[in-house]
């Protein structure tokens, strides 16, 4: 027998409706008014809402960056999403120096073995030499249908602009789309020392080195070269009005061009949040920076008047106070890495994190924790300022991500035949932040002490029950990959 969703509000991108919701197996089989029970498991959803599990489509999972790994693995950061509402995401393989993408490609499948929820792959280019290109063909065809390259991050994973080019034509070709984390990267490296050597070396003097105008220029380059390739663009994290100015220009012109915001750049603030006194900034740092309260509220209108298409978290999550135990030993004996193990020897031991960066804010490891706390801040403040209503609050989270990366109907919908991945959201329950409560692996929570409204009661992965209030059901191996098609819409 199934399962039957009652009386609840069923809330898609289109329509807010009351129905009931059959799920048979892993899928959803009937929608309507007033099924009969019939035998099936009833959950009673009165006064609740029914949305489609949440979709991240830009997660670090388990990233080896700037030292270290970020601590959520395919395992904890699984539960902490499903925590609060994600059903699934999207990580970034990345090319190894000198490797190819395949290479890039197993090591993450190991890392996704324990997956509790369902996952699956851009594929982050480093290197494109010839036999990479010739790579790329079978990367669409095993459901690996985006490519992301770093316009910053100046030699670590940046590329330069005939790479970027290069790359568009090939995605193009194979009806696959293009992923650029826009900012200067070589303006960066310029800034970086200039203020390290003028003794600027706090956390706050990260956003200086990384000033909207370097994420503007790099946006507007990246959306005139996917113009002329006629590559399909997103743009990750974007995060000030120059960059959404470049967008909205580009999309004026009708070339193919996306983008996406995160969680965080619609709360934070320099001023507030990297500019806290020891050391404490750098719980905020990542790249692009946090902006200013202008920003926020560019963001907000280009969520609401569709020059973005898509919210996400970029979620990267290092301790704040890490580099606890024996760690520099553990590291040179295991080269770098078996971090989870390190960690399990001792409740005291933690791998190195953000005070890597102590006295210089270049060596802060970039990252934010949000994977679990999405849904509920972009509801919170989005749905309940009436800014957005619920259903653009799920084509931004759910819907969206589905389509624009080749997982739709299966995924970001609750439709027949959709997988029945299933949110029970209460609109007024209430939910405080807190890095005491939270399941990420993290010290510290980026919204501590404040309280939303709105939250997930009850979520179900294809079927399968994965939450319900603070209960966990997932299981290691449960979550499954999600093979992407080609020849997505461009919204
Ligand atoms: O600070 C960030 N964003 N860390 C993760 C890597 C990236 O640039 O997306
Ligand atoms: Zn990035
Ligand atoms: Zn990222």
């Amino acid at each position: 027998m199934g399962t039957l969703f009652k009386n609840g509000t069923l809330v898609t991108a289109s329509d807010m409706l009351r129905a009931d919701v059959l799920v048979e197996g892993e899928i959803v089989t009937l929608i309507g008014l007033d099924l009969p029970a019939d035998g099936h498991t009833v959950v009673d959803c009165t006064g609740k809402y029914l949305l489609p599990g949440g979709i991240d489509v830009h997660t670090h999972l388990d990233l080896p960056f700037g030292g270290t790994f970020s601590n959520d693995d395919f395992d904890v950061g699984h539960k902490a999403a499903a925590f609060g509402g994600t059903t699934a995401h999207i990580d970034f393989v990345i090319q190894p120096k000198g490797g190819s993408l395949h290479d890039g490609l197993a090591t993450w499948r190991k890392k996704a073995a324990p997956a509790q929820i369902d996952y699956a792959f851009h594929m982050a280019v480093t290197d494109l030499r010839q036999d990479v290109l010739e790579e790329i063909p079978s990367l669409a065809a095993e459901g690996i249908t985006s490519l992301k390259l770093f316009m910053a991050y100046k030699n670590v994973f940046q590329v330069d602009d005939k790479t970027l080019f290069r790359a568009m034509q090939v995605a193009a070709e194979h009806g696959m789309i293009v992923m650029v984390h826009a900012e200067n990267g070589d303006v960066e490296n310029t800034l970086t020392p200039a203020l390290l050597a003028a003794g600027k070396t706090e956390p706050k003097y990260h956003a200086a080195s990384r000033p909207p105008e370097i994420e503007g220029e790099a946006t507007n380059r990246a959306v005139v070269m996917a113009g002329l390739a006629n590559c399909p663009l997103y743009v990750v994290h974007m995060t000030c009005d120059e960059s959404i100015e470049a967008l909205r220009r580009g999309r004026a012109l009708g070339y193919p061009v996306m983008g996406e915001t995160c969680v965080q750049y619609f709360f934070l603030t320099v001023e507030e949040h990297m500019a806290q006194p020891d050391f404490h900034g750098s719980k905020y740092v990542c790249s692009p920076p946090i902006r200013t309260k202008h920003d926020q509220q560019v963001l907000w209108r280009a969520v609401k008047d569709g020059t973005l298409q898509v919210i996400s978290t970029d979620h990267c999550d290092f301790w704040f106070e890490g580099g606890k135990g024996p760690w520099q030993e553990w590291s040179k004996a295991h080269n770098g890495g078996d971090w989870v193990e390190y960690e399990a020897q001792d409740p005291s031991y933690r791998r190195p994190g953000k005070e890597l960066g102590l006295g210089n804010f270049s060596k802060i490891p970039n990252g934010l924790p949000a994977i679990e706390d999405r849904m509920m801040m972009v509801w919170d403040g989005g749905v309940n300022s009436g800014i957005l209503t619920p259903s653009r609050f799920v084509e931004l989270n759910c819907t969206n991500p589905a389509k624009i990366f080749g997982m739709y109907p299966k995924k970001g919908t609750i439709a027949v035949g959709s997988d029945a991945d299933i949110v029970v959201w209460d609109p007024n329950a209430k939910h405080t932040f807190s890095a005491k409560t939270h399941h990420m692996r993290t010290d510290y929570n980026l919204f501590e002490g404040h309280t939303a409204t709105g939250k997930p009661v009850m979520v179900y992965q294809r079927g399968n029950k994965l939450v319900d209030g603070d209960q966990w059901f997932g299981k290691n191996g449960n979550g499954q990959f999600i093979k992407r098609s080609t020849h997505a819409p461009v919204l």
